[in-house]
């Protein structure tokens, strides 16, 4: 990696995915010359720190990319369909986090863990996966190239924070109301009151009866593994849990993988960390995953209904890997820009 430094835009800069871009740029040292945190006019005279300042946040606008070598998106998709072409045509690579690009053809979408190669290909702008398919094909892509994967059952307990700030904001201010004995306001952001409940819908229903975050399950699942023939079946669910996504896996394998031989082939595996000792009671859970790298992985056992069937509990912090700390990694994998 040359010493060549970068400026660096950031936009969505105020939201939970933003904000922990900008804190991981600064953790891992990526080569910064100039940070430019950009967000709506509904943050005017906020600002944010890096590096030991204060930067004024700035509105997002078509000229905003001047001068930017690599832009981080994370304000929803219909800012990254607008602005994403503006910020390639002003000169800068953009790393996506919306669901806007990530199905186009030529667009890479990328985990640096599985298919880094595939980031030589873009053509200007490179889509972060769902976070949900994240942390699934850190821990199963290891597994497929072993094993072949034939068919996944993957049942998901997504926190609030999948939906960004204002679904924290809801969820901790509707347990407070409740806690305190009184009722609280309608839901805006999550489709049911989320506080002490789980809610099977996670994004809208499509003509099917499935979700869009289930398809997108599907979908990134076929592209990120360049391999149509592993049949995915999810369902995505919101759970009262503020920072970190658990998935409950069922996978039929084409040959046969024992849970001890699983074990190995993860505890080696880049981005991974096993707790798996169920006679101590080592699980992990979104606590142990809150605010760490990794996708940890534990509950790793036969599944003796199907012919070679392995079951498997994945955690990771769904706005660091499932988000924020993977796009910062496929930056990373950029030449200096
Ligand atoms: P703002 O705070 O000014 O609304 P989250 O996913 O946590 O809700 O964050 C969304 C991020 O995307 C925020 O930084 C938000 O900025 C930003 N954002 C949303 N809509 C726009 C827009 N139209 N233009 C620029 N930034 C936007």
């Amino acid at each position: 990696m040359s010493q060549r430094t970068s400026t660096v835009a950031v936009v969505g800069a105020t939201g939970a995915v933003g904000e922990e871009m900008i804190q991981l740029l600064a953790e891992r040292q990526f080569p910064v010359r100039k940070l430019l945190p950009l967000a709506s006019a509904r943050s005017l005279g906020r600002t944010v720190s890096f590096g030991g300042e204060e930067l004024p946040v700035e509105i997002l606008g078509r000229d905003s990319f001047a001068g930017v070598d690599l832009a981080l998106f994370s304000a929803g998709a219909a800012v990254s369909r607008e602005y994403a072409p503006l910020a390639v045509e002003a000169g800068a690579v953009v790393v996506d986090n919306s669901s806007a690009w990530r199905y186009e053809p030529e667009v890479p979408l990328v985990i640096p863990e599985v298919n880094p190669g595939k980031v030589a290909e873009h053509r200007g702008i490179i889509a972060n996966p769902n976070c949900s398919t994240i942390q699934l094909l850190v821990v199963l892509a290891p597994l497929h190239r072993r094993a072949g994967i034939r068919r996944m059952v993957v049942d998901t307990y997504q926190a609030a924070s999948g939906a960004g700030r204002r679904g924290m904001d809801e969820l901790a201010e509707a347990s407070i109301q409740l806690l305190s004995g009184k009722v609280p306001a309608a839901p805006k952001v999550h489709p049911r009151r989320l506080a002490f409940n789980c809610i099977p819908q996670v994004d809208r229903f499509l003509e099917d009866g499935s979700t869009r975050e289930e398809w997108k399950m599907v979908a990134e699942t076929a592209k990120i593994l360049d391999d149509p023939t592993v049949a995915v079946s999810a369902t995505c669910v919101r759970v009262p849990v503020f920072s970190g996504h658990s998935e409950a896996v069922s996978l039929e394998l084409a040959t046969p993988l024992s849970p001890e031989e699983a074990r190995e082939i993860l505890k080696q595996a880049p981005g991974v960390v096993v707790l798996d000792d169920p006679t101590h009671g080592v699980y992990p859970t979104t606590i142990e995953a809150a605010g760490n790298d990794p996708c940890f992985v534990g509950r790793i056992r036969r599944d003796p209904t199907v012919p070679q069937g392995l079951k498997l509990w994945i955690v990771a912090d769904n706005v660091r890997k499932g988000a924020a700390l993977n796009a910062v990694q496929i930056a990373e994998l950029l030449p200096r820009l």
